[in-house]
């Protein structure tokens, strides 16, 4: 596995496994800044709750993330307002900007290289797409402007630019909440029953649980392996290239996303379904020796993100079901934002007090989308495809990621080392007996 910028220059203090069996009032499982987050909310509201994490806390996409905290998510917020109303668009933009909100109060006393910066979205090929996204995030109430000129190495049509948005260093910012947080590391939950979570270390007895452990790991309920992929994408940190105020990134699939952090340049990019073929870092290397013929890449790292169906998260009740379980997922590559919102939701929700985001976030939505249809066939090609390397997941036939070096599945988004070791859920376990698909 690569280092990431942050994982290099952070490392958190390590918790220990749960020893024997426990009660509390909410169990959240998993650890990245999502669980961290709902943990963190919900013992300030004097919630008794605890944490468990199979592996190191914030050891996923928390570590492997750009760190943008911005309401900018591409352009949603003209598409939003024709699929379901201006009312629904302008609650899913306040959602957005009181976790912004809520993370300028809490980095104001954590030192975490908080630096609030315009967010920009552009486009290199489509200016009217660009104006009917300013107009249409202005008609919420929100001054998005258009702008004809960035500080980028290519021209663009236009860009929408949002104001009070912000950038950070996400493990700083961890380390700063998770002082007094009641954490189990290397406590993996194998399942839930009625009210009780069995894990690899001893039971734990709650009231109500929050999974977030990045995809759903519960099949029975909710069918988050029909609602949810996984795309991932890339990133080079460069040393000697431009040094940027602002963050960037481009409208159009597969184009690239620039922020500075200190002296480095934050070229993001190369995405693809998880499983698939994409650009990944040779897509940005290129660009960078093109670009920045002097740059030096100091760190290379990789993200893989939960897609939904809509382009929204799934935050709220596991499903319709089950009446003590919730769910936080679905983050579309905009996950340290979300997760804030998502946290301010289910830390409402889980005490039985309403709020008026639900609705839009709801895990139960109706949802007939092309990609629904797309992630079927998906997985019915794969589930066909001759093969002895299959996803303990649910069986799919696994690819050999030449890239990375890993057995990735096209179904979901699992992967494994070459050794078998799980590295991506929602697999529960390893793989045995893979080995080095170079061969
Ligand atoms: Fe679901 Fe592989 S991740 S079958």
């Amino acid at each position: 596995m690569r280092k990431s910028l942050w994982t290099d220059t952070v490392t958190l203090p390590e918790r220990e496994a749960l020893q024997g069996d426990v009660k509390t009032e909410v169990l959240v499982i998993g650890g990245g800044i999502c669980g961290i987050l709902c943990a963190y909310l919900l013992k300030k509201a004097g919630v008794d709750c605890l944490l468990v994490e199979g592996d190191r806390i914030a050891g996923g996409i928390t570590a492997n993330t750009t760190a943008k905290v911005t309401s900018q998510h591409g352009l949603i917020y003209d598409r939003m307002t024709h699929a379901l109303g201006q009312e629904q668009a302008r609650v899913y933009l306040e959602a957005n900007e009181k976790a912004l909100e809520k993370f300028r109060e809490l980095c104001a006393q954590i030192d975490c290289d908080w630096e609030e910066q315009t967010a920009f979205v552009y486009s290199r090929s489509d200016r009217e797409k660009i104006e009917r996204e300013v107009q249409a995030v202005n008609a919420l109430g929100f001054p998005a402007e258009f702008v004809s000129r960035l500080p980028l190495p290519f021209s663009v049509e236009g860009a929408v630019a949002f104001p009070r948005q912000a950038q950070f260093h996400p493990l700083k910012f961890l380390e700063g909440i998770i002082r007094d947080l009641p954490i189990y590391e290397h406590t993996f939950v194998k399942n839930i029953e009625g009210h009780t979570a069995v894990t690899s270390h001893g039971k734990i007895q709650a009231d109500q649980f929050i999974v977030a452990t990045h995809f759903p790991f519960i099949n029975r309920h909710g069918s988050y392996f029909m609602k949810l992929y996984q795309q991932r994408s890339y990133v080079l940190a460069l040393e000697q290239a431009a040094r940027l105020g602002g963050m960037y990134i481009d409208e159009a699939q597969g184009g690239l996303s620039f922020r500075s952090y200190g002296d480095l340049l934050l070229l993001g990019g190369g995405g693809h379904r998880t499983g698939k073929k994409g650009g990944g870092w040779a897509v940005l290397e290129e660009f960078a020796s093109e670009t920045y013929p002097r740059s030096i890449v100091k760190y290379r790292w990789a993200a893989q993100d939960c897609m939904s169906l809509d382009g929204l998260p799934y935050i709220g009740r596991y499903s319709a079901g089950t009446k003590n379980m919730f769910v936080a997922t679905g983050f579309q590559k905009w996950g340290m934002t979300t997760s804030m919102a998502a946290a301010l939701l289910l830390c409402d929700l889980v005490q039985g007090r309403d709020n008026a985001w639900a609705k839009v976030f709801s895990p139960s939505r109706s949802m007939i989308k092309p990609q629904l249809f797309l992630n079927a066939l998906e997985a019915t090609a794969n589930l066909l495809t001759p093969s002895l390397k299959r996803c303990p997941h649910m069986g799919c036939a696994l690819k050999w990621n030449v890239r990375e070096r890993t057995w990735d599945c096209p179904c979901h988004g699992s992967r494994f080392e070459r050794d078998g070791a799980l590295i991506d859920n929602p697999a529960k376990r390893g793989c045995k007996c893979l080995g080095n698909g170079d061969k």
